[in-house]
């Protein structure tokens, strides 16, 4: 049953959704998808115009070919050779009610395309919304958030990041916050620890060359695995207003502290194309940090991810401390219970508790209390670039990320990137973990939900 309305998705009135970079692979996998699903579902009108913007010289009709949309919908995309010309040729399509920018370039580019937004004649009428990596160190994010600021202030960029917008992940604010079952106990008096794992099957694919520059740490960690981790310990914000929330993730970024890091890479990376022969990017990183706050001092958390592991799945998992008197003497102590977030390939909240065994014997068992999105709810889940793509039309940062949680993030991770030995491990294995007994076993989780 739904009985609460707290935002409405739909951007109402012509709108221009321009892509800068139309002719690369995030348009045509994932932004014109996305698109065509929001025309669909009239979240976009049909007066509405996508304008691709790139080097490449296409006619309309040739831009159109590139994608596999309806053919109603192609006949709203056009394209336009360069920005320079590109207000001229907007102004006549329009007026527009909303104008939207992506940013689909390169990162070394974005500084250098604002301002010749900016020199074209675009002002306070557009929202720019620019992909990650963010920078590729504090130093590199601080310069590009200023020069971005330099032409338009912080209301009208929108830095995405696309695990904010995972159906699961959003849930995890409604979760902690519209239940008060949890609240109680989500601190350090009942928290044993803190663990997200991001799994993934792939390895760098075509990616390889800029997977080198950047390594795990920079292009999962300082973004996607902090965001979570900011979601699931941030103290509630004083309202859902996308300022509300940032104050409180950046208020758990600026009391991280990382303790511990390791770091990994798979046989047979060095022979991927765009990789260095002699590169020592991690494919694999693992790493124990502290927050440094009321609620979480000596909670320690466990964060992972890699590429060319054994499964593709994302979770994050909240282990209970086992109450000091044990009635229940298991050989082992009563197991802790546990939460898991499943944010994919499947979604769903799990609750481990102990239960007892059916039979004549007292005897205790692990039972699992499951919300699985898939039996709860018919609707189906929307990819993450939809949801992007309508927030920065109506303009909601809710799910963008500020310019100082960017920065913070790098300020914390700065000082731990390319360190350390790195360890070897073979495609579809994971590698030897260095808290090695601390994990909670979410693949035991798979088909719960
Ligand atoms: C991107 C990273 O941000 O996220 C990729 O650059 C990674 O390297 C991807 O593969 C993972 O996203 P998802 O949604 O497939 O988990």
């Amino acid at each position: 049953m739904l009985f609460e309305h707290l935002g409405s998705a739909s951007a109402e009135g012509k709108s221009a959704i321009v892509i800068l970079g139309a002719s690369g692979d995030l348009a045509k996998r994932k932004l014109m998808p996305a698109l065509s699903v929001l025309r669909k579902q009239g979240m976009i009108s049909e007066d509405s115009i996508i304008t691709g913007v790139g080097r490449s010289k296409f006619t309309d009709e040739e831009f159109r070919d590139r994608f596999e949309i309806s053919d109603d919908f192609k006949n709203q995309l056009f394209y336009h050779h360069g920005i320079q010309g590109l207000k001229d040729y907007l102004n006549e399509k329009g007026p527009f009610q909303r104008m939207i920018f992506f940013l689909s370039l390169p990162p070394s580019s974005y500084s250098g395309t604002v301002e010749q937004l900016y020199n074209e004649g675009f002002r306070e009428e557009i929202n720019i919304v620019i992909e990650k990596p963010f920078g590729r160190d504090y130093e590199s994010a601080r310069k590009l958030n200023e020069s971005i600021h330099r032409y338009y202030p912080e209301k009208q960029i929108f830095r995405s990041d696309h695990y904010l917008a995972k159906e699961a992940v959003q849930n995890i604010l409604i979760f902690r916050f519209a239940n008060s079952i949890f609240e109680a106990s989500w601190n350090n008096n009942y928290i044993e620890s803190i663990q997200i794992s991001a799994f993934e099957t792939l390895g760098v694919e075509e990616r390889g060359s800029y997977f080198d520059q950047a390594g795990s740490i920079r292009d999962m960690i300082q973004n996607h695995l902090l965001q979570m981790l900011c979601l699931i310990t941030m103290d509630p914000p004083i309202s859902l207003n996308a300022t509300d929330i940032r104050v409180q993730k950046t208020g758990i970024l600026k009391t991280i502290e990382i303790e511990e890091v390791s770091r990994g890479q798979y046989n047979g990376y060095l022979e991927e194309k765009g990789v260095s022969p002699d590169s020592d990017t991690e494919t694999w990183a693992e790493m124990k940090l502290k927050i440094n706050n009321h609620r979480w001092a000596g909670v320690p958390i466990y964060i992972r991810t890699g590429k060319a592991l054994n499964r593709k799945g994302t979770e994050i998992g909240l282990k209970f401390k086992k109450r000091p008197h044990a009635l229940y003497n298991a050989p082992d102590g009563t197991p802790s219970n546990e939460i898991i977030f499943k944010v994919q390939p499947s979604a769903g909240i799990i609750l481990q508790l102990n239960g007892k065994n059916p039979g004549m014997d007292l005897q205790l068992a692990r039972t699992d209390m499951a919300f699985c999105y898939n039996s709860s709810f018919k609707d189906e889940i929307p990819e993450a670039y939809q949801k992007l793509l309508a927030d920065a039309l109506k303009g909601d940062h809710t799910l963008f990320v500020s310019s100082i949680e960017t920065e913070t993030a790098w300020q914390k991770i700065d000082g731990i990137m390319n360190k350390g030995k790195l360890i070897h491990y073979d495609k579809g294995c994971v590698p030897k973990s260095i808290f090695d007994n601390i994990w909670i076993d979410f693949e035991r989780y798979k088909n719960t939900c």
